[in-house]
């Protein structure tokens, strides 16, 4: 039963271009409110995804398009079904429907799998530091056990804050990684609710105590990667950078890409130039006209591209141009190395000085 998608019925979008039906396979509640999902594509093909992605669902509401991402809590690496885990939201109008109605034999549509929160290729560091707050543990589960089967020599370090030992999410499975690893994994669990107000939560007075009290390399050598509310993350990341640790360093993934408001910077030129996008085997033309941004442009051109927030802060749209410039209004999700690489966001990009080639 097509459940939780009305595009297959006479939606004005129908499933648009890159869009595939999935099949919930089985549904685990791991706390109260939180479930985890695995899913196959319908026609057995492979959803090609990396550890620490997310998937991007799509659903249609009065004929309305509406997408939302998950974190990918699963290894293709461990040769894990594909699993994303969703916490349900008060308020929240698909996180409810997800864990509330949704059922195994579903049906869902998805874009697939994106994001730029994945470990690297050759990882050049020595140790590594997960900060991660109630459900953006699920990124930082999928790369922390990949981590210790694929890579056992470099060192892990989870530092885990929740309000009570019963919401903390994938409890059992951690601690058995921790006792499976003993000499390279180590689990510092965060309490708000403790008693001990000093190890209650993540602060800019306990991050540092936690680096010190494990750091077994030097701080050039480790790699950080952190995910939970954006207040969370700011204090981390101002945290760290406190203690001398580069930019660069430091990945993290934001789950609320609605709670604040975005501040975009003007292109230099606004006239209108041509776009062309390679994707799915495929070649499109079109002008983009300021101030549609490249992805705007493309919907309106009929081209349905991989998105998300549309607001720069998660990663989904993201493509590389391979001729011309494209300016980036604002960006919260790629680092200087991935500009430098041609890496950009088509739902903040413009062309600017001229026509552009991008490969999605
Ligand atoms: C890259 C990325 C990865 C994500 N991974 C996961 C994941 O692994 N598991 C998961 O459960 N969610 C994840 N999310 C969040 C998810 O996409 C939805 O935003 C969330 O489920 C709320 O959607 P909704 O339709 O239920 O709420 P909406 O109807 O969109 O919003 C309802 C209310 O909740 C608030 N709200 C929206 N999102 C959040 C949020 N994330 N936290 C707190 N309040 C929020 C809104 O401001 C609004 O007030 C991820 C988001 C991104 C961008
Ligand atoms: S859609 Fe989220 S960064 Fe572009």
């Amino acid at each position: 039963m097509c459940l939780l998608n009305d595009s297959s019925t006479g939606s004005i979008y129908g499933p648009p271009l890159g869009v595939r039906g999935v099949i919930i396979t089985s549904i685990r509640e791991e706390t109260p409110g939180v479930k985890t999902f695995t899913i196959a594509s319908e026609d057995s093909g492979p959803i090609p995804h990396a550890v620490g992605q997310f998937i991007t669902l799509v659903f249609t509401h009065h004929g309305k398009e509406e997408r939302r991402s998950f974190s990918i809590s699963s290894s293709p690496e461990l040769n894990e079904p594909l699993a994303f885990t969703v916490k349900r939201i008060d308020n929240g109008a698909y996180s409810r429907l997800l864990t509330d109605r949704a059922a195994v034999g579903d049906k869902l549509f998805t874009t697939g799998a994106a994001g730029l929160f994945t470990l690297p290729i050759n990882i050049a560091a020595k140790q590594i530091f997960f900060f991660a707050a109630g459900i953006g543990i699920t990124p930082i589960f999928s790369i922390i056990k990949t981590l210790l089967h694929t890579h056992p020599d470099i060192q892990a370090v989870l530092v885990y804050s929740n309000r009570t030992r019963e919401e903390v999410v994938f409890y059992k499975e951690l601690q058995s990684l921790a006792e499976q690893f003993p000499g390279t994994f180590k689990i510092a669990f965060l309490f708000s609710t403790a008693f001990d107000l000093s190890r209650a939560r993540l602060s800019k007075a306990l991050l540092p105590i936690l680096l010190k009290e494990n750091a077994l390399v030097h701080k050039n050598e480790m790699l950080f990667y952190i995910c939970g509310p954006f207040a969370y993350m700011r204090m981390a990341i101002f945290s760290l950078e406190e203690q001398g640790i580069h930019a660069d360093q430091i990945r993290k993934e934001n789950f609320n890409t609605n709670d604040r408001a975005v501040h975009k910077t003007d292109p230099p030129d606004k006239t209108t130039h041509t776009a062309t996008i390679k994707y799915l085997g495929k070649e499109h033309t079109f002008p983009v006209v300021y101030p549609d941004t490249i992805l705007q442009a493309a919907k309106k051109n009929g081209l349905s591209l991989p998105y998300s927030c549309e607001v720069g802060r998660c990663g989904s749209c993201a493509a590389r141009c391979t001729k011309g410039k494209v300016w980036l209004s604002y960006n919260e999700v790629l680092m200087d190395t991935d500009l430098a690489q041609g890496s950009i966001l088509t739902c903040v990009g413009h062309p600017v000085d001229g026509d552009v080639t991008i490969e999605v």
